[in-house]
């Protein structure tokens, strides 16, 4: 049992290698995303999309989640499939809590790998499109896009 204690708490704990780390989350973010989505998530109208109070949205449909890592940003970053991971469990419950669906479940490091690989070649036609759909069951949403319409 001797070298038992060197071996990395990780190893020894089921589910402590997965266990998100909140700063190192905030820190990614701030180096991989926010020059694009500013610090607290609000985007450029029109050219980035707002995520505060809005990207859980996505969350209530499986082709939405899936979207959320196939977008280019995410997809063809430069970190690891854990980084990622971690930065998009942070974001969605940090910036958009209030939408995600009760059945929330966050992404898993072996999900965001395999959805990496898909990359969406036309993010804004399909953007569009998950969020018409899950705008017909989420009332919420419908009056989100009614109001960016006007
Ligand atoms: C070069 C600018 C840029 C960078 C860097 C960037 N994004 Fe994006 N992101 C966009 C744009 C533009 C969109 C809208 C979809 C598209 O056109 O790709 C988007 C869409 C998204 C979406 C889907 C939300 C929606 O409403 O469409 C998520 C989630 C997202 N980005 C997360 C991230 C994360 C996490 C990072 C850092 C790893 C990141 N982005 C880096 C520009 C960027």
């Amino acid at each position: 049992m001797a070298t038992l204690k060197y071996l990395p708490l990780a190893l020894l704990v089921p589910g402590f290698g997965a266990m998100a780390d909140e700063h190192r989350a905030r820190v990614n973010y701030q180096i991989h995303c926010q020059g694009c989505h500013l610090p607290d998530a609000s985007g450029f109208p029109g050219k980035v999309p707002r995520m505060n109070d809005f990207v859980g949205y996505f969350l209530h449909s499986r082709e939405g989640r899936e979207f959320l890592v196939r977008v280019p940003g995410v997809s063809a970053s430069r970190m690891s499939d854990e980084d990622i991971t971690e930065v998009m469990n942070w974001l969605l419950t940090t910036f958009s809590p209030g939408q995600l669906p009760e059945s929330f479940e966050p992404f898993t490091v072996s999900e965001v790998a395999v959805l990496r690989e898909q990359r969406e070649d036309d993010p804004e036609r399909t953007r569009v499109r998950i969020l018409r759909q899950i705008a017909a069951d989420v009332p919420e949403l419908a009056s989100e896009l009614a109001r960016a319409d006007d």
